[in-house]
């Protein structure tokens, strides 16, 4: 199901045979330096699994992006429900894209694409992306669709705080 569209880009709901161009995206050290490093053929599938949980459970959660012109699947931006950041439950706006896409502007169009749709559709009033500080590509991006910095969050087993971006619905 087809969830927001942009300019270059459509995204949807994650399907069953998404795992084999996805392991592109968490098979890449270099995308998953800022994360829990590179997955296995295994784990992206499981991921998958629990994509379409997430859509029963939340109803709302990862969507895959799809470059329009070449139908291809370049990665994933979406919606991720966390009970307690410090003290109170967020949904996160998350995105990681196949390296060789990076620089021309998706990373930003699919985000803005999920935030409208987290905004006007899921009604939803605010959201957070949190951050590794070096991550500078991710904080542009998020910068970039009207999020600001209010806070940090430490998460067990990390060894220094994420940065927590927020925008409101205004
Ligand atoms: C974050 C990510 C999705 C950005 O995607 P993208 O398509 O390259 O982003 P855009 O082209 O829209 O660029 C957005 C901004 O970031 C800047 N940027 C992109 N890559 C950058 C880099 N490596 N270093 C510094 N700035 C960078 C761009 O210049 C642009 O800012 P500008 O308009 O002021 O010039 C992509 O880098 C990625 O998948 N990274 C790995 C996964 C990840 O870390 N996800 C976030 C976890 S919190």
């Amino acid at each position: 199901m087809v969830v927001a569209t942009a300019k270059r880009l459509f995204l949807r709901h994650v399907h069953i045979l998404d795992s084999e161009p996805l392991y592109r995206v968490f098979g890449d050290a270099e995308v998953m330096r800022f994360g829990d490093g590179v997955q296995t053929h295994d784990w992206v599938r499981a991921w998958v699994g629990r994509c379409l949980a997430q859509y029963q459970q939340w109803g709302f959660g990862p969507y895959v992006v799809v470059e329009q012109q070449r139908r291809e699947l370049i990665g994933y931006c979406g919606l991720f429900y966390f009970p307690d950041v410090n003290g109170q439950p967020e949904v996160e706006l998350g995105y990681r894209l196949a390296r060789s896409t990076w620089g021309q502007g998706y990373g930003t169009e699919a985000a803005q694409a999920v935030r409208n749709y987290a905004f006007n559709v899921l009604c939803l009033s605010r959201l957070i992306a949190m951050i590794d500080p070096q991550n500078t590509a991710s904080l542009r991006v998020a910068e970039k669709i009207g999020m600001r910095y209010e806070t940090e969050v430490m998460f067990a087993g990390y060894t220094r705080p994420d940065h927590v971006y927020v925008i409101a619905r205004s």
